[in-house]
């Protein structure tokens, strides 16, 4: 890790961008040629011209240095000596796109970043599944209610989540406010994790609206008492490092809409190569990760580091062709594997896949998603998950790398920082029967904050196990 202050390093990687992906030459636009799933079908094209053109003068929303820096940490994850921790919305919306709703995800996230950092005693990469997660791969196309067909709600970036013909009709110009609230939500996390509000001095501060009736905020509390105590015995020694003061935290979300991330990528002037600056990981869902289709072809022309959902149904062989398509030369970091296989099925799918990459060589990053093999439909018709599944797939997960004696390097989940009742379990014990109190998700089921720092002490605990 760099002994440099992140923040004072983070300026050290301005920019800059000149040239914009239509001036870049084919090969950009090569995913063009390529069977592109889960796109929406605009009713207009010439304003999504249009709307894709002014992306394309809009300034970048992350810098290549950044996105380089990110794919070191995710190199020493490779490695294995860094641990990841992304996770933030299903999907963000822009009316929850708020000052507070923001600081809460944030917190939450923070507050999990210091029990795993603290109780494993890693170095945990942090990366938000915010300021960019508008856009949603569905399983159906269309949504029947009481007899009516509509388009399926495909995220804020697309259409909107009203059920009435006008709402869900695709609407270009969404692709701009998505980018505008990708902004805002950005700067915000900046102005926290690097002005002060991240200092780990404030590790009970982000606690302080939760504590008192919640088990896991107790919890959280007694150990945030340790670490200032041992903040309290640096600062007696005369130790008082800058890392201590800032986060570095990195934005991700799924590339699903081509037509905006090619209107946002960028060439780095510093060396030529294009980055697609809406985000500094972009990942590739379980719906398109065709190896011939057009977003492993878009993920291939972009120098980001980038990821891709496993889920449990993938075979050894295609794993690794689509790790030779994604990452032909073998650059540690650039590649991160997101399985999401399924409590039920993990212990049968997962050691194949780790063998055959641990036998091929090839560096990547394991992250475990424990959300999206394990939902299902409530009685009452609510989608939600166990926590003891999502448990149960993380504990797994642990359990087959070290069998394979390979790096378990990380998590990726959906989570809150409000109360919501989404999902079933945790230390605050969520009946099915509770689920329509507090369901709020404009997407899948998340973890509300405390079942999030619940599964934080639990993973910290896994992962600590020699
Ligand atoms: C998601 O991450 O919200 C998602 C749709 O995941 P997957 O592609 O793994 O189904
Ligand atoms: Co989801």
């Amino acid at each position: 890790m760099t002994s440099t202050a992140p923040s004072e390093r983070w300026l050290d990687l301005a920019p800059g961008f000149t040239r914009t992906a239509g001036d870049l030459g084919p090969d950009l636009a090569s995913w063009r040629g390529h069977p592109a799933g889960q796109q929406p079908q605009w009713p207009d094209p010439d304003r999504l011209a249009a709307v894709t053109a002014q992306l394309a003068q809009l300034p970048p929303l992350v810098f290549a240095g950044e996105c380089d820096l990110l794919t070191e940490r995710l190199a020493a994850v490779a490695n294995g000596e860094a641990f990841v921790l992304q996770g933030g919305d299903c999907a963000e919306t822009f009316a929850g796109s708020t000052a507070s709703a923001i600081r809460a995800k944030l917190q939450t996230l923070l507050q999990m970043a210091v029990v795993l950092t603290y109780g494993a005693s890693v170095p945990v990469v942090k990366i938000g599944r915010m300021a960019g997660q508008f856009a949603k791969p569905r399983s159906r196309p269309t949504e029947v209610r009481d007899g009516v067909e509509l388009p399926a709600y495909r995220g804020d970036a697309v259409n909107g989540f009203e059920f009435s013909a006008r709402a869900r009709t695709p609407d270009p110009d969404r692709l701009l406010r998505a980018y505008h609230s990708s902004a805002v939500t950005l700067n915000l996390c900046r102005a926290f994790t690097t002005g002060g509000y991240a200092d780990l001095h404030q590790v009970h501060a982000w606690n302080q609206d939760f504590v008192a009736d919640s088990p896991a905020g107790q919890r959280y509390e007694r150990l945030a008492g340790e670490i200032d105590r041992a903040l309290s015995f640096m600062r007696a020694c005369g130790a008082d490092p800058a890392e201590l003061r800032a986060v570095e935290l990195y934005s991700s979300h799924e590339a699903l809409l081509l037509d905006y991330e090619h209107g946002l990528t960028r060439a780095d002037s510093r060396t030529g190569r294009a980055y697609d600056t809406s985000a500094h990981f972009l990942w590739i869902g379980e719906r398109t990760r065709a190896l011939d289709g057009a977003h492993v072809a878009f993920a291939r022309s972009v120098s980001n580091p980038v990821g891709v959902k496993i889920g449990p149904d993938v075979t050894p062989a295609e794993l690794l062709a689509l790790i030779g398509a994604l990452n032909p030369a073998r650059q540690p970091g650039r590649l991160t594997l997101i399985t999401r296989i399924g409590a039920g099925r993990v212990r049968d799918v997962l050691p194949g896949l780790v063998r055959a990459v641990a036998d091929d060589g090839a560096p990547v990053a394991w992250v475990c998603d424990p959300m999206h093999g394990n939902t299902f439909e409530a009685p009452s018709g609510h989608k939600t998950r166990r926590f003891d599944d999502v448990l149960a797939e993380l504990r797994a997960f642990f359990d087959v790398h070290r069998a394979a004696r390979t790096h378990p390097g990380g998590i990726h989940i959906e989570f809150t920082g409000d109360n919501v009742t989404e999902c079933v379990g945790g230390s605050h014990e969520i009946i099915a029967d509770d689920l329509h109190q507090r369901y709020e998700t404009a997407c899948d089921p998340r973890l509300n904050r405390g079942q999030a720092l619940d599964l934080a002490f639990t993973v910290a605990e896994s992962y600590r196990r020699p």
